[in-house]
């Protein structure tokens, strides 16, 4: 049987990269599922269609095929229609568009299959909003990784000034708000913790200090 670690938590608490570095040292497969909102996010932009506008998004997804690959350094790729779309689907404007499309049931019955799938064929870390609470209710080990909302926008901002972008702090903070709110205050699956799950706060801690403390939480909860 495989094994899986569910990691779920709000935008920006360093989920990704964290999950990431603890999958490698584990061995297990990463599997970030809110690349595959992201890449239908990408395509209702793309088709010019309101991310809000469930009857077409659901129209839309007729279209659409989304799956997950590794390249050489086994780093995930998001495929969307045979096209590579891993670089694409990381900016601001894509990550409200997944945010707004991940609130209609029909996007969220689609990719359901497909993550489950995925944690029956392999060993793995899936992050994303609702793993541990609907896509993988019996995983071995749930964690919600989370940090104050401050401290996220703090470090979004960070990274966007480092990659010379111009940011706002007080505008980054007020997205990463609004993002809180739509994914927790949705009718289905909101983002909250598992019952079962083990808070792991980052506020204070650096990104070293979370991976450690992150594959401790995992080693600790898997015996
Ligand atoms: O983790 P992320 O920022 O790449 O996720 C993009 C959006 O997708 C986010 O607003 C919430 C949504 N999402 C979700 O609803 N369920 C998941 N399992 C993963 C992401």
């Amino acid at each position: 049987m495989s094994i899986a670690i569910a990691i779920d938590g709000p935008a920006g608490a360093g989920k990704s990269t964290i999950a990431k570095a603890a999958a490698k040292h584990l061995g297990f497969i990463y599997v970030d599922t809110g690349a595959m909102y992201r890449a239908i996010g990408l395509y209702t932009i793309r088709k010019g269609v309101d991310p809000k506008d469930t009857e077409k998004v659901v129209e839309l997804l007729s279209e659409i095929e989304v799956s997950l690959a590794r390249d050489e350094n086994k780093n995930q790729l998001v495929i969307l229609n045979g096209e590579d779309v891993s670089g694409l689907i990381r900016t601001e404007q894509v990550s409200m568009a997944a945010s707004r499309v991940s609130a209609i049931p029909e996007v969220r019955a689609f990719l359901l299959n497909l993550q489950r799938d995925m944690a029956k064929a392999n060993d793995v870390i899936m992050d994303g909003r609702d793993i541990g609470t609907v896509v993988l209710p019996d995983a071995k080990v749930k964690i919600f990784l989370t940090a104050s909302a401050e401290i996220r926008a703090r470090r979004r901002y960070d990274e966007l000034i480092a990659k010379g972008e111009e940011a706002v702090y007080e505008d980054v903070l007020a997205d990463v708000i609004e993002r809180d709110n739509n994914d927790m205050n949705r009718p289905i699956a909101p983002l909250k913790p598992a019952e079962d799950s083990v808070i792991v706060d980052t506020s204070e801690l650096n990104l070293e200090e979370s991976i450690a403390l992150l594959i401790k939480t995992i080693e600790e909860n898997s015996k």
